[in-house]
């Protein structure tokens, strides 16, 4: 049986803007992603059972309202294909948590369905499959660092740039991305991002401008709904990072450190009051199993 393990990196966004929203209810973006070394492991495996999928977290469906599942769906459709899969996610991505865990495994799908059934979608097909999905599909397949418009789905590569050291924090509860964006008003924000300025620091490596300018309007809407966000915030500065910053709709807070080690000092203090805490950097191909040209089949 033809089978292949493909990993699914987290995003966060280092800066997140909005013009406003749009004729078609979604908002028209401008934002910074990231790629990091935190990481599901989707196993695609050829059947002749239909179309199967299975996971190690009790907080994900088993069915079509999985949005693997239904990448899964899409392209086997296309194909008006009868062949079967099972699909297994190894879950270490918090779930509803901003990092992008559901986007990335099905990102992990439509890229190793193409791969392993020697599908030949060209890559601009699959990702246009990929933002019919979710508008952080696209990135979530191109990789690395981009500056994302539109939807999220217009998407600009940036530079590898530095290497961040980086403590996550996922407090104990989940935030739906529709509702932060439903209770989210321009009015409110009192702080945009410099998104130009941030790029500058980027292209220049300086990680302490690139903390410095790190912003992202949606805390103006999902703070209000859970203070504890802002809390975490000033935790991990007081921790000693850098800057700390909502990840997308949140609720996971990422702060940047100057190294691995004082990433380590902080993540054992957060530890202590939140389960998910993570130390972990920019996602570079090659240093993980997995993705892309580094797809194991087995
Ligand atoms: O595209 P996706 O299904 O991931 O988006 C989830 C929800 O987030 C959308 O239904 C919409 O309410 C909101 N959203 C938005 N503007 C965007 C992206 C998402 O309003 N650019």
């Amino acid at each position: 049986m033809k089978a292949m393990v493909i990993e699914a990196p987290a995003k966060i966004n280092l800066t997140l803007d909005i013009a406003g929203e749009r004729p078609d209810g979604y908002h028209e973006l401008e934002t910074v992603m990231h790629q990091i070394n935190l990481v599901d492991r989707v196993q695609l495996r050829v059947s002749d059972n239909g179309l199967r999928i299975r996971s190690n977290s009790t907080e994900l469906p088993e069915n079509e309202g999985n949005l693997a599942y239904q990448a899964a769906e899409l392209v086997l459709r296309n194909f008006k294909s009868s062949a079967g899969l099972d699909i297994f996610l190894e879950k270490n991505i918090p779930v509803g948590a901003g990092l992008a865990g559901g986007s990335s495994d099905a990102a992990a799908v439509l890229m190793g369905m193409n791969h392993l059934l020697d599908l030949q979608v060209p890559w601009e097909k699959l990702v246009e499959w990929g933002a019919m999905l979710g508008s952080d599909v696209p990135f979530c397949m191109q990789g690395g660092t981009a500056l994302a418009r539109g939807r999220g789905e217009i998407l600009a590569p940036l530079k590898e740039g530095p290497l961040l050291h980086l403590l996550l924090v996922k407090p104990d509860f989940q935030l739906s991305t529709a509702e932060v964006y439903r209770n989210f008003s321009l009015d409110q924000v009192a702080d945009f991002p410099d998104t130009f300025a941030f790029i500058e620091a980027w292209k220049a490596n300086n990680i302490e401008d690139i903390a410095y300018q790190l912003k992202n309007v949606l805390e103006s809407a999902s703070i209000p709904m859970h203070p504890e966000i802002e809390e975490i915030k000033h935790r991990i500065c007081k921790l000693g990072a850098m800057n700390a910053l909502m990840s997308g709709s949140g609720p996971t807070v990422f702060g940047i450190f100057s190294s691995q080690e004082e990433t380590r000092q902080a993540w054992i203090e957060m530890k202590q009051q939140y389960q998910e805490s993570y130390v972990v950097s920019s996602y570079r191909r090659g240093d993980n199993v997995g993705r892309k040209e580094e797809i194991s089949t087995c």
